[in-house]
């Protein structure tokens, strides 16, 4: 299992950063996903890894650190929020599958508010090396797969 001690090596790097110790018992009591409700006025943001390795991934916004954690291939992670009144609500979020490095504005209100071409209240990601696509919320196709962002903010 040469690829699980690589994969070890990585999330200790990646760890070593961070002042906070991600256990993967803590990964497994993440939040599940919140039913969709007409009188929950959050927005949902649900991440899929779609690759075939684990993924560590951070997501922040800037008020806010979801900190490191880890998914296993085919795991699911959400958090959900209030979108701003002024507009300006940003998630954005570093992935990694071993050594391929991505960064990628998760929810960025002025592209995935409700009223745009691809807006939303249930955002869905599938997370894979090669880019991230959107899980279109009414038809349920993957018809929207936008490139990986060069900044978080
Ligand atoms: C909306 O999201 C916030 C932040 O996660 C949470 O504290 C709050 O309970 C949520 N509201 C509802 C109605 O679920």
């Amino acid at each position: 299992m040469g690829s699980l001690k690589e994969l070890v090596a990585f999330i200790i790097i990646m760890c070593a950063t961070s002042v906070t110790t991600m256990t993967l018992a803590q990964n497994a009591m993440a939040p599940a996903p919140a039913p969709p409700s007409a009188d929950n006025p959050n927005t949902t943001v649900v991440l899929h890894n779609g690759g075939s390795v684990p993924m560590v991934f951070h997501c922040m916004s800037l008020e806010v650190d979801f900190k490191t954690r880890i998914m296993m291939p085919g795991g699911t992670w959400s958090f959900e929020f209030l979108p701003s009144v002024s507009g300006d609500t940003k998630y954005a979020c570093s992935f990694a599958w071993r050594l391929k490095y991505h960064l990628f504005r998760i929810y960025w209100q002025s592209r995935d508010q409700v009223s745009g071409p691809h807006g939303c209240k249930r955002c869905e990601w599938k997370l894979r090396p090669e880019g991230p696509c959107q899980i279109n919320e009414k038809t349920g196709k993957i018809d929207h797969c936008p490139p990986w962002d060069s900044q978080l903010f």
